[in-house]
């Protein structure tokens, strides 16, 4: 068995943003990982590290990584979202590793697993872009992967639209290319992803995905036909996934309810 904390979008900020305190939001998060999941095997977190991608978040970011002193099975892997930048990501975060082209993207093998960042970041949209050469450098990864290999694939943008796709405004541009990339490896076993600050899961050309909402503000599913976002002060989340030889579950985990009665 393992066991995954995925987070997405803590929108770390040095103020306050729409009247909700991020950092206080993703330390409360923090607290309960260390209090209920210090035994998890990997610690992923999938973009909007910051809100505005400046030094100074990401710096208060990293400030608060260090103050909670995780144990190297938290020490969380990052990659980037729409609202991160990515120099000053690097600058500020450069123990994470970076493809040749300089994109945030990297792997991890853990037993039998390979565990996949990728980078759909574009400086000055809020849409998910996965550009010729991250697409190359995935490519020549997966071809790179032994097919008795169990693959997990992390990344910021939705890959499909979570209702329709005239309605989602900001998903993933290159849903069409990064389709065929994901029919072209038969391992692939899930997909974790964040952006739309709600919780889904499904499944997608036969792998199933999953998002938590955000630490910092969750919003509501737009089953319209039109692009829009709305939010109904819903709790924060995030997700643990429990890895096993059968399969995987999702849980989900509203950290600002904190008082359990187990039943005796
Ligand atoms: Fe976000
Ligand atoms: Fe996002």
């Amino acid at each position: 068995m393992m066991k995954i904390i995925h987070l997405s979008d803590p929108h770390i900020h040095t103020n306050e943003l729409f009247g909700i305190n991020s950092v206080e939001r993703f330390k409360c998060a923090l607290e309960h990982i260390v209090l209920n999941h210090r035994d998890a095997d990997m610690f992923a977190i999938t973009g909007d590290i910051t809100d505005i991608g400046d030094e100074d978040s990401y710096n208060l970011f990293k400030k608060i990584i260090k103050e909670f002193n995780l144990p190297l099975n938290l020490e969380p892997k990052l990659i980037p979202g729409n609202h991160d930048n990515r120099e000053n990501f690097k600058k500020t975060l450069n123990h994470v590793p970076t493809d040749s082209n300089g994109f945030i993207q990297y792997y991890d093998d853990y037993k039998n697993n390979r565990f996949i960042f990728i980078d759909t970041l574009e400086h000055g949209t809020h849409i998910g872009h996965y550009t010729l050469k991250r697409q190359e450098w995935l490519i020549d990864l997966l071809n790179n992967t032994d097919d008795n290999k169990e693959i997990y694939i992390f990344m910021h943008h939705n890959p499909l639209a979570l209702v329709r796709d005239e309605s989602d405004g900001i998903g993933l541009k290159h849903k069409k290319e990064f389709k065929e990339i994901l029919i072209s490896k038969k391992n692939i076993k899930h997909i974790f992803f964040g952006h739309q600050h709600i919780t889904s899961s499904g499944s997608y050309l036969g792998i199933s995905f999953s998002s938590p909402r955000s630490t910092w503000s969750p919003l509501i599913p737009n089953f319209s036909s039109e692009y829009r976002l709305g939010l109904a002060n819903t709790d924060p989340n995030y997700n643990v996934a429990i890895l096993n030889k059968n399969g995987i579950v999702i849980h989900t985990e509203d950290f600002l309810k904190t008082e359990v009665n187990w039943f005796k």
